[in-house]
């Protein structure tokens, strides 16, 4: 006897917070023989799981023993009205909770004007996280945001949204912060700094009251000044630099391979490319490391077409660089890229995947970095930045990373 995962793993995967679909190709089991059971159950690999961490159905469970001896195994028992469902769920670490709490995946957005709406909206389309919570200090437009979200809910996927205050945080795994004053038509990001670095200072503290353990996840502006912000006034309460990430030049990133992309008429999840440093004037495309197919641009034209000039090169650097201006310029602020980059970073935090995101983070290790709060290529996993990836930069790109790093220094001594 074989048991298949079907649509009755929907429910579990719903109840946990996990994505449904990857789950029918989790696992075929074969329950007479319950030895092999546990090879058989290991995750198919698509990536969307926390490692080791399983769920998974069946109809009319077979009579062998669960075996509890690997890990926090839990077997719960429901019973339908014609099926019973056996929910085996296995959590290693980094999935258990410090508290040991099994909560649901929660996530909070403080600050709920265009960026933290469009998070959520971009949430709840990619069905991440079972609850989001939305707080702000201006509560009727939270509550009308929580509202006009949860009913996308029955288009999209079974999560809860509501509007509520700190407490309500309680649980969280993840904050993402975009309370803050907009860049206005004309201002630098620069210009912002002191303005949000207060609404910080507050709202940071308030946040680790109700949800100590989550991980901080900056959006506002000057995102890298205000992520290194961040993590200092998170550390007194224990907090590691690492669990406070910004959204940092992930947005710029993604720019960078779309436009590559239409260029080359390739797919953009298939361009390798990096911008790095601030997330602002002084970032830096590193044209040296983007790759398609394996081949560097150079090598990738002469195969493909159509060529990269010069002049190509400087058009997409201006169209990368300016786009945040261009659109504040036409319809007064970003929300949509930036949205976006934040569902896949909380995707990735609230299931361990372990991508490599330009997300911006207090750099340890690199030399000439060591201290400046910026973005490079990071391993990130379920409890934050793990591993910075030192690009090998030519000699322009490496001049130009340092000038942004010593940007970003001096605007965090200004404060
Ligand atoms: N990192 C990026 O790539 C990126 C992209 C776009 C915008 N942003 C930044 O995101 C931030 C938000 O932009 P927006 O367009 O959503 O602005 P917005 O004005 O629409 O929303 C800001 C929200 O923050 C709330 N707020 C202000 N102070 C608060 C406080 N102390 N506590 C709780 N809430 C508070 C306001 O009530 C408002 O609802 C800005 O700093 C903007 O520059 C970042």
């Amino acid at each position: 006897m074989c048991v298949v995962l079907g649509p009755a793993s929907y429910g579990i995967a719903d109840r946990f917070g996990l994505r449904r679909l990857p789950l029918l190709p989790l696992a075929v089991l074969a329950p007479d023989n319950p030895a092999s059971s546990n090879a058989a159950i290991a995750p198919a690999g698509r990536g969307h799981f926390m490692p080791r961490n399983l769920a998974f159905a069946c109809e009319n469970p077979p009579a062998w023993k669960l075996d509890s001896s690997h890990g926090r195994s839990v077997v719960r028992e429901r019973p339908g009205r014609r099926r019973k469902l056996v929910i085996l769920e296995r959590l290693c670490e980094p999935c258990v909770w410090p508290d040991g709490q099994r909560s649901i995946m929660k996530i909070g957005i403080v600050g709920c004007g265009m960026v933290g709406s469009a998070s959520a909206f971009a949430l709840v389309m990619r069905g991440v996280g079972r609850e989001i919570v939305l707080v702000d200090l201006n509560t009727a437009r939270a509550e009308a945001e929580a509202n006009d979200l949860y009913h996308a809910v029955p288009f999209a996927n079974p999560l809860t949204v509501r509007a509520g205050g700190y407490a309500d945080l309680a649980g969280a795994r993840v904050v993402v912060i975009a309370a803050g004053v907009a860049q206005k038509p004309g201002d630098t990001r620069l210009q912002l700094l002191q303005r949000n670095a207060a609404v910080l200072a507050e709202v940071i503290p308030s946040i680790l009251d109700h949800a100590p353990d989550a991980v901080l996840l900056v959006v506002s502006n000057p995102v890298d000044i205000l992520t290194h912000l961040a993590a200092k006034f998170a550390a007194p309460r224990g907090v590691p630099a690492q669990r406070v990430l910004g959204s940092g030049t992930m947005l710029d990133t993604a720019r960078f391979r779309a436009l590559l992309g239409r260029h080359f008429g390739v797919d953009p999840h298939h361009v390798h490319a990096y911008v790095i440093g601030e997330h602002g004037d002084s970032e830096v495309l590193t044209w040296s490391q983007a790759s398609i197919a394996g081949m560097n641009l150079d090598e990738f034209s002469k195969v493909q077409g159509p060529g990269l000039t010069t002049q190509d090169k400087r058009q997409i650097d201006e169209n990368v660089r300016r786009a945040a201006y261009k659109i504040i310029a036409g319809k007064g602020a970003t929300y949509y890229g930036i949205g976006s980059a934040v569902a896949r970073l909380v995707d990735v935090l609230l299931h361990d995947q372990r991508a490599i995101l330009t997300a911006s983070c207090r750099i340890e290790k690199v030399t000439g970095l060591s201290g400046v709060t910026l973005s490079l290529p990071h391993l990130v996993g379920g409890r934050g930045a793990m591993t910075t990836m030192p690009l090998p930069l030519d000699a322009d790109e490496q001049k130009g990373l340092l000038h942004s790093a010593a940007v970003i220094r001096e605007a965090v001594e200004s404060v």
